[in-house]
């Protein structure tokens, strides 16, 4: 590359400073395919012969082997993965490999990888995140009338179904797939074609390469099409997102596991011990998931500063996205590997929940609500209760403890049907509006997703 206008080989720290091979190289295979299909569209232009193409194209699949096994020599002077390939290429076939980056430049080569790649990512991270939903739902399924505290500014606050916890997670995942799909619309476009940014004296039929490499759009304007990472900072946004909802069931699970809530205990093989303290059971995984929601963050925050006024087409800052975006791919895809198999033998205190969830205060509003339908207005039902409540703290006592003639001179709406108002699982089966948690709307639901999920 820099045979003809350099006197001067570059700078030992300039190339190491400048080279992405190091790192880049995990394109490769998308790389590979970029050139197959780009010396199949020179075939059509008629600036390769068919008997090129072919030693073209078992060049590159042996290179692409090479690499597979292990045994292909990078070469980091050669800055990049493109120059690596193409390089080994050209040595292997001669002349032939030195006319695959005829109408073609670096700066749409990458963004062509980049939009490959990310492609690929956004199936696999669906497909992870569709093994998180189906750990959820088996969870849920095993629990499927276990009663809880619902929480609210992390105080007790109404009952719930576990189940409904659970698929309340399955929900926020469910908009995770969808921001994927979403994300994969402005990925999916054919960037190859739009050469260092102005296109190219020799046309090419980008349709037809567009066609071979599954690519359902074609970029419209060269100079936006090797600017443009927008596809890049989309998938980083929906990568914070997921780690964002990770770390949030995360949070639950480790205040759920302390010896103060004892909801749920990590299997053994997904928690660690103390160096120090023996009796010591530590949730790290969860711990580690939540930490590492801050790395998504910044790595989304990174590909935004770089891309900041920067000027419009190609510029070499770009190579700075790879960082934050395969460090978010791992992050993530590390993280969803995880939860499934912690999800999968994490054991759950039943009699605990169930304990909590049959805390009387818990059904105060449901208190309210029977005065409700007796006639009171909400407002002065709620003070009523709220005085009930006083009372009964007091006096030390649970609010279903009261007795009769104490609740009248309180109201005289009460009635002695005032204590099945106390049942838990019968003011969950009331909870009946859609999205409420009574056992039939949650039955329901697993219904839905097990259909979504198979
Ligand atoms: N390594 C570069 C990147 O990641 C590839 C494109 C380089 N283009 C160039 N003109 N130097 O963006």
């Amino acid at each position: 590359m820099r045979k003809g206008r350099f006197h001067k080989s570059v700078a030992d720290i300039g190339q190491r400073y400048s080279e992405s091979a190091s790192f880049d190289r995990r394109l490769y295979r998308h790389d590979v395919a970029g050139s197959i299909a780009h010396a199949a569209a020179l075939v059509k232009a008629g600036i390769v012969s068919a008997a090129e193409q072919k030693q073209i194209e078992a060049g590159l699949r042996e290179i692409e082997r090479e690499i597979d096994s292990g045994k292909f020599q990078w070469d980091e002077s050669l800055e990049d993965v493109h120059m690596n390939i193409e390089s080994a290429l050209t040595k292997k076939i001669g002349d032939a490999g030195a006319k695959v980056h005829t109408a073609r430049s670096r700066n749409d080569q990458i963004a062509l990888d980049l939009r490959l790649y990310v492609k690929d990512q956004i199936n696999r991270t669906s497909s992870q995140l569709k093994k998180l939903q189906t750990a959820l739902l088996n969870l849920a399924e095993k629990n499927v009338d276990l009663v809880m505290p619902g929480y609210t500014h992390l105080q007790r606050a109404q009952p719930i179904y576990f189940a409904h916890y659970l698929l309340g997670q399955t929900e926020a995942f469910a908009r995770d797939v969808e921001r994927l799909r979403d994300c994969l619309q402005r990925t999916d476009v054919l960037a190859l074609g739009a050469g260092a940014l102005a296109g190219s004296t020799i046309v090419l039929d980008r349709a037809f390469v567009a066609h071979e490499l599954g690519f359902s759009k074609i970029s419209q304007n060269s100079m936006d099409a090797v600017s443009d990472r927008d596809f890049i900072c989309e998938f980083l946004f929906c990568l914070a997102m997921i780690g964002m909802h990770l770390s949030r069931l995360s949070e639950d699970l480790i205040i759920w596991s302390t010896a103060e809530f004892g909801f749920v205990e990590f299997s053994d093989a997904f928690a660690t011990g103390s160096s120090l303290m023996p009796q010591k059971k530590n949730p790290d995984m969860a711990e580690l998931t939540r930490g590492k929601t801050g790395r998504l963050y910044g790595n989304l925050m990174s590909i935004l500063t770089t891309l900041k006024a920067l000027p419009f087409s190609y510029n070499r800052d770009l190579q700075e996205d790879k960082h934050a975006l395969f460090d978010s791919v791992d992050t993530v895809t590390a993280a969803l590997q995880i939860f499934p198999a912690m999800l999968a033998e994490l054991k759950i205190n039943r009699a605990r929940m169930e304990s909590a969830a049959n805390d009387a205060s818990l059904l105060a509003t449901d208190l309210a609500e029977y005065l409700v339908k007796k006639g009171a207005p909400f407002r002065k039902a709620h003070e009523i209760v709220g005085k009930l409540v006083a009372t009964a703290v007091k006096k030390r006592r649970k609010i279903n403890d009261i007795p009769a003639r104490e609740l009248k001179k309180l109201s005289s709406l009460f009635d002695v049907d005032v204590a099945k108002v106390f049942d838990v699982r019968r003011s969950l089966a009331s909870r009946q509006a859609i999205g409420a948690p009574s056992r039939k709307n949650v039955g329901a639901r697993l219904d839905y997703w097990r259909k979504q999920l198979r």
